[in-house]
């Protein structure tokens, strides 16, 4: 070794036994997370079973740890097909999810997805615990309850994801607070009440996946303020009146999922103008009127999904110079008329065009 070569060695020592000190995590994190893992069980994975090391910070599978402050930043636990793989067996963790949580004041990640078998209430603490939460992920569980009424007091979320549990409750009027909010999913609990009405507070949204609940009301006009929102699931759900013209303002829309509702009115003209948009789902409502002949060039779908609703009129011949429709449903209205002729009509099948009252033409019988 030469002569130069010490002092850098001697630096790197330093530095590594200051960094190893540092990353430890304190006593109180580290009886939260046992506190945390003794609420859980999971058989039939080694997971929790790494949890014991006195440094939390190390070797604890799933845990991450702030290196400038050494507390609990990250919980990532994800039923993913690596681990299962690995390990020759998949995975269900049982039991719920102890308050002791809250005790790891600087955590900005909870992932907990997939688990299937966790059940029991969300924690309430966590909305005014937990102020670093960016990201919650409990989705694809069996959590009962309802979502925290001060949710919105976690300002620097940027992910709620509960889809896939049990809840119950309304969506809590504070969620409209949570002006940091990228991606939002409730889909598949049992969610009541109506949607927020400044819900449209949320300008930084662009995913708002609500569908499959037991949502009521009707579709608050503020959703048009969320001008990154790209995906709007509110399909099978209770949701009654109109659509709200303003929908048609929203500049980056790309999937509307309205389906299975009471929904009544007509199509807003400016939606099937709307560039960006590329899968419209309204079937099985009560829509009425007829369909805009507002298609052009630039429309580009991959699914009109409009059957089960009481459209009435011709169907738009501006369908034939659309730039792309992938899949056309009509079905179950009440059109007449002769179907367009050319794409995308020549390649799509009778049943997108039955069950009305006087459609004819291929692929249907001539007229
Ligand atoms: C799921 O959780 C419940 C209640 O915690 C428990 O009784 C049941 O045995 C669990 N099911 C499985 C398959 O582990
Ligand atoms: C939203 O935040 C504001 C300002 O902090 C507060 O006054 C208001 O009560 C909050 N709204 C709800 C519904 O919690
Ligand atoms: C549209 O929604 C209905 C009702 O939820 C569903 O049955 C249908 O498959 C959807 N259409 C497409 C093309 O996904
Ligand atoms: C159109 O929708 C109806 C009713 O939802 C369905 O039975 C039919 O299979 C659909 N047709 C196509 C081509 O998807």
């Amino acid at each position: 070794m030469g002569i130069s070569a010490l002092p850098l060695l001697l630096l790197l020592l330093i530095i590594f036994s200051v960094t190893s000190s540092v990353i430890s995590c304190p006593p109180s994190e580290r009886a939260a997370l046992l506190a945390f893992k003794s609420s859980l069980s999971e058989p039939y994975l080694p997971i929790f079973r790494t949890w014991s090391d006195p440094n939390c910070c190390r070797n604890w599978y799933g845990v991450t740890c702030d290196p400038t402050n050494s507390r609990v930043s990250d919980i990532s636990l994800r039923a993913e097909a690596s681990i299962f793989i690995r390990h020759r067996h998949s995975g269900q963790i049982s039991g719920n999810i102890s308050p002791e949580i809250c005790n790891l004041h600087h955590l900005s990640t909870l992932i907990l997805s997939d688990w299937k078998n966790i059940s029991g209430p969300i924690p309430s603490c966590i909305s005014s615990s937990l102020p670093s939460l960016r990201l919650l992920d409990l989705s694809g569980n069996r959590l009962s309850s309802v979502i925290p009424s001060d949710i919105g007091l976690l300002r620097r979320l940027t992910v709620l994801d509960l889809a896939g549990n049990d809840l119950s409750g309304g969506i809590p009027a504070s969620l409209a607070n949570l002006s940091s909010l990228m991606h939002l999913d409730l889909s598949n609990n049992r969610i009541s009440g109506r949607i927020p009405r400044d819900l449209g507070n949320l300008q930084m949204l662009s995913r708002a996946l609500l569908g499959r609940n037991l949502i009521s009301g009707t579709i608050p006009p503020s959703i048009s303020m969320m001008s990154r929102l790209a995906d709007l699931d509110l399909s099978q759900n209770r949701i009654s009146g109109e659509i709200p013209e303003e929908i048609s303002g929203l500049p980056v829309l790309s999937s509307l999922y309205l389906d299975c509702n009471q929904i009544s009115g007509v199509i807003p003209e400016g939606l099937m103008r709307s560039r960006g948009l590329n899968m419209l789902n309204l079937s099985r409502n009560s829509i009425e009127g007829s369909i805009p002949d507002v298609f052009g060039r630039r429309s580009y779908f991959n699914v009109i999904d409009l059957a089960h609703n009481r459209l009435t009129g011709r169907i738009p011949e501006t369908l034939t110079s659309a730039g792309y429709v992938g899949h056309l449903n009509l079905s179950h209205n009440h059109l007449c008329g002769q179907i367009p002729e050319g794409s995308p009509f020549d390649r799509l099948e009778a049943s997108s065009f039955s069950s009305n009252d006087c459609l004819c033409g291929m692929p249907l019988r001539r007229c």
